[in-house]
This record gives structure tokens, sequence and C-alpha cells, in this order.
């Protein structure tokens, strides 16, 4: 990495890196660790998501034949069934720890100014006081505000890539197998034991 910022110093290009180089705040610029670090955030937080959704989502849709159905016939909710996915079983269920900056009190419960607190994204996704029958999956659900990609100033930045590199993925994995199923019951398929996250081990399907 190291190797490739001093390339990119020397000759910058049109890429993401060489704008971080060049990004500027009150004279100020990153330095080589905080370069470094931004790209292993890039890389985790743009790799391992986006993955898991598409798994995820590979395995709803194979869960729920009646909504494959709806897509086929209807492409254009490609874009909201997306969403849904990530609202029903997407790949990250919490954030990063996060601390009260006063004291605050949620439902009965005290927070104190300066405690821990890590928002469960999964749970929320989930309310039934935020959406209609949460247990659903519908492809066209809207109004859709589900928590999936964050809330607030560390909102994702990824969230557009995302939504589109999941989408082809996933239009295309069903357009060429349309039978994809299962290859062993629901369940022996096993999820991660990862706190925060919803991934699958692995996921055996037949290509049909
Ligand atoms: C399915 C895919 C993804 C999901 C579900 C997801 C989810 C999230 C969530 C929940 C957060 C907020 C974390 C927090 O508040 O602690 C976040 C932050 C972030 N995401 Fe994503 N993400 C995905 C893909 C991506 C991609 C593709 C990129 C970059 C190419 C990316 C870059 C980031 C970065 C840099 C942050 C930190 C923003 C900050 O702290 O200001 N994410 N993401």
């Amino acid at each position: 990495m190291r190797d490739l910022i001093a390339r990119k110093r020397a000759q910058p290009g049109d890429d993401i890196l060489s704008e971080l180089i060049a990004a500027e705040e009150e004279g100020q610029r990153l330095t080589e660790d905080e370069l470094v670090a931004m790209v292993f955030l890039l890389v985790i937080a743009g790799f391992e998501t986006t993955l898991h959704l598409i798994t995820n989502g590979a395995r709803t849709l194979i869960e729920h034949p009646d909504q494959l159905e709806r897509l086929r016939a209807d492409p254009e909710l490609w874009g909201s069934a997306v969403e849904e996915i990530v609202r029903y079983r997407g790949p990250i269920h919490g954030t990063k720890l996060q601390y009260a900056a006063e004291d605050v009190t949620l439902h009965g419960e005290t927070i104190s100014r300066g405690s821990p607190v890590m928002p469960v994204l999964g749970a929320a996704n989930h309310d039934p006081r935020a959406f209609e029958k949460p247990e659903e999956f519908d492809i066209a659900r809207s109004p859709n505000h589900h928590l999936g990609f964050g809330f607030g100033p560390h909102f994702c930045l990824g969230r557009q890539l995302a939504l589109m590199e999941t989408r082809v993925a996933l239009e295309k994995i069903f357009a060429r197998n349309p039978d994809l199923r299962l290859a062993v019951p629901a369940s022996e398929i096993e999820i991660a034991k990862m706190p925060g996250w919803h991934r699958h081990v692995s996921l055996p399907v037949t290509l049909g």
C-alpha cells in the first residue's frame, strides 16, 4: 500500500487514492498512516459487506419464489428489491460503538453520558412500530426507511455502489441459473457467529 501511495504521489491518476492524496482541508492533508487506514477501511467496508449482501439476497430470493417471480415479470422492481434485502436480511446488524454525549432516557432505560452504545440496526429494521408486517419480505415495499446503511454523520459512504453491485450480481445469477436452489436443507445452513454481522459461513446452492 505504501508503495502504491508513493507511485500515486509521483504520478496521480483518475482514481480514489490520488483524490485522497490531493484532498486538502485548511491547508492540511492526510498523513501516510491516515491514507493507509482509509484504504483499508474502504477495502474492508466495501468488500465483505457487499459480498454478504449478495449471499443473503440470493438465499432470500430462493426462499421467496413468489417474489422472484414478481421480479422476473417486472425487472423495474430490482431497485426496491435490493433495498428490501438490506432491510430484511442485511449483512450489518450493528454500528461501531457510539458514546452518549449526554444522559438520555429511551423507552425507560437511562444511558448515561459517556456510555458506549451499539444501535442494533437489524432489530430496528424489523421493528413493527416502523414497518408494516416487518417479517414479510416484500420487494415492492414503500416507504422503506430501513437503517441497514446506518444513520447520521457516519451513514455508509458506499451505499450507491453496494446497491448497484448487488443488483447486477443477483440479476445475472438468477438470469443465468433460473433453477437456482439451496443444495442442503435450510436448517443445515450455518450463520457465522460474528457480532454486528449477519453472514453465512457458506451458502451451498445447486445451479440447476
Ligand atoms: C451491503 C453493503 C454495505 C452495507 C450494508 C454497509 C453498511 C454500513 C453501515 C451500517 C455503516 C455505518 C457504521 C456505523 O455507523 O458505525 C457504514 C459505514 C461506512 N461504509 Fe458501508 N456498507 C456497505 C457497503 C459499503 C461500500 C461498498 C463501501 C465503499 C466502497 C462502504 C464504505 C463505508 C465507509 C467508508 C463507512 C464509514 C463512514 C464513516 O464512518 O463516516 N460501505 N456502512
